[in-house]
């Protein structure tokens, strides 16, 4: 799992626990507010109920304050006990609709696609000044609470407009990766839509393998440009139909070490996903593949992932030297790689998500 998608996953947690203590809190304020509102009637009607009430408010610093100023002195002490808890009752409803807002915050926290966003902060901070309400009954926590929400939803925002500007670079990057793939489908004397489906099949397998959703769809662009390295390829070698010669097979070999070279002072991490994988998409499990010859989990994830996908999608497809396998002879070949040209676990993943592959293999056909 990649930081991003950890430091994502605690905000999530996060708000999902204090989601959790808002909806208890509300509960326990329901009962309050119910009893508060019975008790509010009782002091009417029950004389018991007026002086067990009226001998506690009177020992208010606050009540006695209101009971001054607005001149409740004269009035029946029944009354000013119904009056005080009237006061309780609604602050309690105060309470619960201040609670209410904060539990859809961490709601949203706990279940939006992004935690920062700019409308949700500027709801937040509208909604803070009601928190100064608590001012009445203690005014550090009043002037605390409003502070920290105040600066929580500045901070949201400030984090809101930071992701923007994550998201368009990330744009541009895939902007640039996509401009990169057409052209190098156009000069390499492929079919269509190859570039297209080892995306796909890699994006299946990479979901299959269970990895975070960022790699997944990271894996999902960079791999369009796996053969980018063919643009330094002379185009009567790649078009060439029929058996190339060793000598031709050996420059076609380069076009993994040329993609390598041309993404090679990149930056973004879209980018170095896909230098990653323009290198070593043709290494084999076995170690006896190319440019490099690594073996095993020496190679990237993402390179043996796009290994399966490319063959695949090279079997199952016409070139000008080849018609295309059957969909069955493509699978057992793929299987019968296993632990020999690709990685198992990616092969085990093929097979599981086969229905997804012919999916994709059917929408995006030639
Ligand atoms: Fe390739
Ligand atoms: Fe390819």
């Amino acid at each position: 799992m990649s930081e991003l998608e950890k430091s994502r996953l605690r905000v999530r947690q996060g708000g999902k626990l204090l989601y959790k203590v808002c909806v208890i809190s509300k509960t326990v304020l329901t009962v309050l507010i119910v009893a508060q509102a019975i008790l509010t009637v009782a002091v009417l009607y029950s004389p018991q109920a007026s002086v067990f009430i009226g001998d506690r408010l009177n020992n208010n610093f606050l009540f006695k304050i209101l009971v001054t100023f607005a001149g409740l002195q004269s009035m029946e002490p029944k009354y000013q006990a119904a009056i005080g808890c009237t006061v309780i009752f609604i602050s309690y409803v105060v309470i619960f609709a201040i609670l209410k807002m904060f539990a859809g915050i961490m709601k949203f926290l706990a279940e939006g696609e992004r935690p920062f966003d700019v409308q949700t902060a500027r709801h937040i901070r509208h909604n803070s000044f009601w928190l100064l309400l608590f001012f009445v009954y203690n005014p550090l926590l009043g002037i605390t609470s409003f502070s920290i929400t105040l600066l929580f939803s500045y901070i949201m925002e400030y984090g809101a407009y930071i992701q923007e500007r994550a998201d368009e670079t990330n744009r541009i990057q895939e902007e640039i990766i996509m401009s990169f793939a057409e052209i190098t489908e156009n000069k390499s004397g492929q079919t269509g839509q190859h570039i297209k489906r080892v995306s796909e099949y890699s994006r299946v397998l990479a979901k299959q393998l269970g990895l975070a959703e960022d790699k997944v769809e990271l894996i999902r662009i960079a791999s369009t440009m796996h053969d980018v390295g063919k643009l330094m390829i002379p185009p009567e070698i790649l078009e060439k139909p029929g058996k190339l010669t060793d000598e031709e097979y050996a420059i076609i070999k380069t076009h993994t070490t040329m993609g390598g070279q041309l993404l090679y002072n990149v930056e973004g991490e879209e980018m170095k996903e896909s230098r990653t994988i323009a290198m070593q998409h043709h290494e084999r499990y076995d170690g006896k593949g190319y440019p490099t010859g690594l073996a095993g989990e020496d190679i990237s994830l993402e390179g043996r992932i796009v290994a399966v996908a490319d063959v695949y999608d090279a079997l199952t497809s016409r070139r000008s030297y080849k018609n295309a396998w059957s969909e069955k002879d493509a699978y057992d070949e793929i299987i019968k790689g296993r632990g020999s040209q690709f990685d198992p676990k990616v092969v085990d993943a093929f097979a599981a998500a086969h229905d997804k592959i012919l999916e994709v293999r059917d929408k995006y056909k030639d």
